[in-house]
């Protein structure tokens, strides 16, 4: 059931998605401060407003960038240990079970059909994953990070902050992908960005604008209906 959007605020909420082929149109400095300020009035516990963001572009997004492609095909070519990369926090649970290990390999064929890559085409699958780590092209690179000894309501503010910020910028004509892909590579992005001991990652963010040739942005994720998710009480 295709929905109606009553007003603008839900429209720019139904029409955002996670898009990863960007131009290389730039982005204002103007126009990224006037996103990351609106968006800054996202809720966080007491106000506490824990997040702290870097916003990378020009050398700094080409240092990163370099640093980790070599380090994700490093792994992939077996001369590097995966477990010499871990994420500061657990993202997904160790195990994939059920029903979120289906709707996840739904995702991931979606989008390998959409590029035409076959099931098992590891140097192809490998090609895209790396597409992550150059902010699949997008100008500007953000990421997140928070205090370390804050516990799980930073994150869901910085949840809050990010949602914000895709919504402002897709009202804006401006498109985003979030990318938790980075959180493995922490380690090599922190003292690049002079982040301080004290802080931790959370996550990563491409902010551009939408290739709108490219095959991929087609991609349209489906939602349960909410029978399967709402409970009602009277
Ligand atoms: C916190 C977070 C991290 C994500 N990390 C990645 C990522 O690393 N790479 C990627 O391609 N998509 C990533 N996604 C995008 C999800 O795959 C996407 O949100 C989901 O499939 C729903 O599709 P939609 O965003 O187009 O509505 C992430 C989404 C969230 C919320």
């Amino acid at each position: 059931m295709e929905l109606q959007p009553n007003n603008d605020v839900e429209k720019i909420i139904l029409d955002r998605h996670s898009v990863r082929a960007f131009t290389t149109q730039d982005v204002s400095r103007d126009t990224i401060q006037d996103i990351l300020s609106k968006a800054s009035f996202a809720p966080s516990g007491t106000n506490t407003q824990p997040w702290k963001v870097y916003v990378v572009q020009g050398n700094k997004k080409c240092q990163i960038t370099a640093q980790v492609v070599a380090s994700v095909n490093s792994v992939y070519q077996g001369q590097v240990d995966k477990k010499s990369f871990q994420a500061p926090y657990l993202y997904y649970s160790e195990q994939w079970f059920e029903p979120y290990l289906s709707r996840r390999r739904e995702n991931g064929w979606s989008m390998y059909k959409l590029l035409g890559i076959a099931k098992g085409d590891k140097s192809a699958m490998h090609e895209q994953q790396l597409r992550n780590f150059k902010f699949f092209d997008a100008p500007v690179g953000l990421f997140f990070t928070t205090h370390k000894a804050l516990e799980a309501g930073a994150k869901m503010a910085i949840a809050m902050l990010m949602q914000n910020i895709m919504l402002i910028a897709k009202a804006q004509g401006l498109d985003t992908c979030p990318q938790a892909s980075w959180n493995d590579y922490h380690q090599i992005i922190m003292p690049i960005l002079g982040a301080s001991d004290e802080e931790v990652f959370i996550c990563g963010m491409s902010l551009g604008y939408a290739d709108l040739s490219s095959e991929i942005n087609r991609l349209r994720t489906p939602r349960e209906p909410i029978n399967n998710f709402v409970q009602f009480f009277d």
